[in-house]
């Protein structure tokens, strides 16, 4: 457990705030290319700033400062070309990026995007969604570097048939075998947890120890200050950033890569739209209707009885812990290891910026164009070679990819 004065510096994200200043030095998803083609203009609420996706007099897209009108809804605004802009609020660079718009909200010149299979693959193989959670982004993002909630959260008591999990988490076989990613899960539920500081964050690898000698490898990445880069297939990985739209909400933005077919974007929208309304990405299942908990699938189907889709579950689990998580009452465990190396980077980035000394990831050296990967896979090795058999799993994939994924 942390003090409340901790908790604030960590969590809160406003112009003057410690943790704000922190991600205001990265380029921050803003929006989905596909919400700019609905219109000229989209309203953007980012780390707490009121702002417009729009073009400027050089026509070059920007995020300039919006005007508050009295009747606009608290989420989003309905009539796109009716925002007023204020012409002397600050105007933040952006940039697309395989059908996501980056915004760079900090001082100084922006930092070069790293070289991430995301950002590196063709648009044909990346697709890109979003959807709103209504808690803070930190939370948010400890979810995503915690490996053995999967075993309890997204467990599946039946698994499905494989073949019918195309653009879904965790409903492909394990690399190598017959198992389904669902049976691994469930079977081996207390993994163990090993954290590696890397270039860009942390390196998460969750051992889950078979029969035979042999092990389940699986690698998440954190990638500093607020993403993650996961597994969900064989063919694809995702990269997920959680960022605050203010301190009490956030989105999740997510760029699937696939490193093998072109990604069926088609599918993979609709498979989604299912699960959110428009245009403000809220997911149709949430606090206000208990999530669709149903016990008698949680007694028969799933642990949470909150459906298959994986998203549902996590939101409930974030949200649950209120608008901002009391870590002043918390107990942390074994298995928090990473959120604990996290919070660890976290704070001596706060600390770099205030004192002037001491680099942040990414932005010194290495610098962030050089780093490419990163490397996050699920392989099932042999349990004295792990470490080493876990890579080059990933580097064969990478060999017989379509597009240059090598590292
Ligand atoms: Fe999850």
């Amino acid at each position: 457990m942390i003090s409340q004065d901790l908790n604030d510096r960590i969590t809160r994200i406003g112009p003057d705030a410690p943790a704000g200043a922190v991600l205001r030095r990265y380029w921050q998803p803003a929006a989905l290319a596909e919400e700019l083609a609905q219109g000229d203009q989209v309203a953007v609420n980012l780390l707490g700033e009121r702002l417009v996706l729009t073009r400027n007099d050089a026509k070059d897209l920007v995020l300039a400062t919006r005007v508050a009108t009295p009747d606009e809804p608290p989420a989003f605004y309905p009539d796109a070309k009716d925002i007023a802009i204020d012409p002397q609020g600050p105007v933040y660079p952006v940039e697309n990026r395989k059908g996501l718009y980056f915004a760079y909200m900090g001082p100084g010149t922006p930092p070069d995007f790293p070289n991430f299979d995301c950002f590196r693959a063709p648009d044909s193989h990346v697709f890109a969604f979003k959807g709103l959670w209504e808690c803070n982004w930190l939370q948010a993002l400890e979810i995503g570097i915690d490996p053995a909630h999967a075993s309890f959260l997204h467990r599946f008591l039946e698994d499905e048939d494989t073949s019918e999990g195309y653009g879904k988490q965790f409903r492909d076989k394990a690399a190598h075998t017959d198992m389904p990613m669902t049976q691994i899960l469930r079977e081996y539920p207390r993994p163990d947890i090993d954290v590696q500081e890397t270039e860009f964050g942390l390196k998460i690898t969750a051992l889950r120890n078979l029969d035979n000698g042999l092990t389940h490898v699986r690698v998440t990445n954190q990638i500093f200050p607020e993403a993650i880069c996961i597994p969900m297939s064989r063919e694809m990985t995702i990269t997920q950033w959680h960022v605050p739209i203010d301190d009490e909400n956030c989105y999740w933005y997510t760029m699937f890569t696939s490193f093998q077919n072109p990604v069926n974007k088609a599918l993979m929208r609709e498979q989604r739209l299912k699960e959110h309304r428009l245009p403000d990405y809220a997911p149709l299942k949430n606090r206000a209707n208990d999530y669709h908990y149903d016990p008698a699938e949680q007694a028969s189907a799933t642990y949470t009885g909150m459906g298959l889709d994986i998203n549902v579950h996590d939101q409930w689990a974030v949200e649950g812990m209120g608008r901002i998580q009391d870590r002043t009452q918390e107990h942390l465990g074994r298995s928090d290891a990473a959120i604990i190396r996290y919070r660890r980077m976290l704070r001596a980035a706060i600390t770099a910026l205030e004192s002037g000394e001491g680099d942040l990831p990414m932005l010194n050296d290495p610098l962030a164009s050089g780093i490419v990967g990163p490397l996050s896979n699920d392989a099932i090795t042999n349990s004295n070679d792990w470490q080493n058999a876990s890579q080059q799993a990933d580097i064969a994939r990478r060999a017989a990819c379509p597009w240059d994924a090598t590292v």
